[in-house]
């Protein structure tokens, strides 16, 4: 360690959307071509350090205690950003140790890249506001905006304004503590990463201009029953974004096909409790777990009734949480 190096230490939650991003309006900022709506997931984690040292002559990534060469790329593209907005100069030490499976396809992404942005902030005393944060580490991982804010979260397109997006809490996790159930259903690594999934939809697809145009009303719904704490209408709107954003990955050509039959089964199982009154809906994103976002009094029965499909590895609990924050 040299003198003149300073270091922090963040801390934050992945999220999962429940009206979806998916496509990007410009690639080399990372702008999305929707506005999103999610939840912050408080029962896991990613931890990230970094040290900036003037004796390093480039950054280093581990993850998990293992160096990391491809990810540390992304990682110091990241803070290429951030350096350039709080004219710094120095290279870093980073590192992460997700207590989640990063396999599990919970966007490690998100909480990895909002964790960075944070920790690295702090150790240069950047003092940026978490919009600030928010709009850096999106132009890092379009979804790792809303991991810099908990419970219900908005991400909207503000085309002309200070900031090309602005990503702000609707409600706080206590206000409506739901939770959320994440099935397992397989470990390997996804086949077709986002952006190229995205870039390939936007290139392909017959209904990708349906799909941009749709988005804002469904926004607007799933504002207004986060708002009124409204989970039938929640509900919904969130299915509909899920299966049609599916329904647009299927339209490409070649066509993402991103759920196994254990991901389908899970959905139809989702559908007949709801529809035998237990409070629940499903969403599944760029892979094949499904996740169950259920009010606290449905969790015995989504477990129980997740954990009797075949092919469902493990289940992961977890209720909502707080934004990315500075542990040390
Ligand atoms: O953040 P990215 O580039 O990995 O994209 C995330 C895309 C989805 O998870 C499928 C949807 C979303 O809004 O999180």
């Amino acid at each position: 360690m040299s003198s003149g190096e300073s270091h922090a230490t963040a801390v934050a939650h992945p999220n999962i959307a429940l009206v979806k991003y998916w496509g990007k309006a410009a690639v080399e900022d990372n702008l999305p071509a929707v506005g999103s709506l999610s939840i912050t997931l408080g029962g896991l984690s990613t931890t990230t350090t970094v040290r900036f040292d003037p004796a390093l002559e480039h950054d280093r990534f581990f993850l998990s205690g293992r160096e990391d060469p491809t990810m540390g790329h992304r990682v110091s593209a990241c803070l290429d950003r951030l350096r350039a907005r709080l004219g710094s100069g120095l290279h870093a030490v980073i590192e992460s140790e997700n207590d989640f499976p990063t396999a599990a396809g919970l966007a490690s992404s998100a909480s990895g890249f909002a964790a960075l942005v944070t920790a690295a902030d702090a150790a240069l005393r950047g003092n940026l506001p978490p919009e600030d944060r928010a709009d850096l580490a999106r132009q890092c991982s379009g979804s790792a905006a809303r991991s810099v804010f908990g419970g219900f979260v908005e991400l909207r397109l503000t085309p002309g304004g200070p900031r090309p997006t602005e990503t702000s809490q609707l409600l706080p996790p206590e206000a409506w503590p739901l939770e959320v159930l994440v099935a397992v259903t397989s470990t390997g690594p996804k086949e077709t990463g986002s952006t190229e999934g995205m870039l390939r939809t936007e290139r392909t697809s017959p209904y990708y201009r349906a799909w941009v145009e749709s988005s804002p009303a469904d926004l607007a719904g799933a504002r207004a029953a986060v708002v009124a704490r409204d989970f039938e209408a929640l509900a919904e709107i969130s299915e509909a974004s899920c299966l049609k954003m599916h329904g647009l990955m299927l339209s490409a050509r070649p066509g993402l096909l991103y759920w196994n039959g254990t991901t389908l089964e899970c959905l139809h199982r989702i559908r007949k409790l709801r529809r035998s009154g237990v409070p629940v809906f499903f969403t599944v994103d760029a892979g094949p777990q499904v996740k169950a976002v259920c009010l606290p009094e449905g969790v015995e029965r989504v477990r129980a009734e997740l954990a009797a499909v075949p092919g469902v590895l493990r289940i992961l609990e977890t209720g909502l949480g707080e934004g990315a924050r500075v542990l040390r």
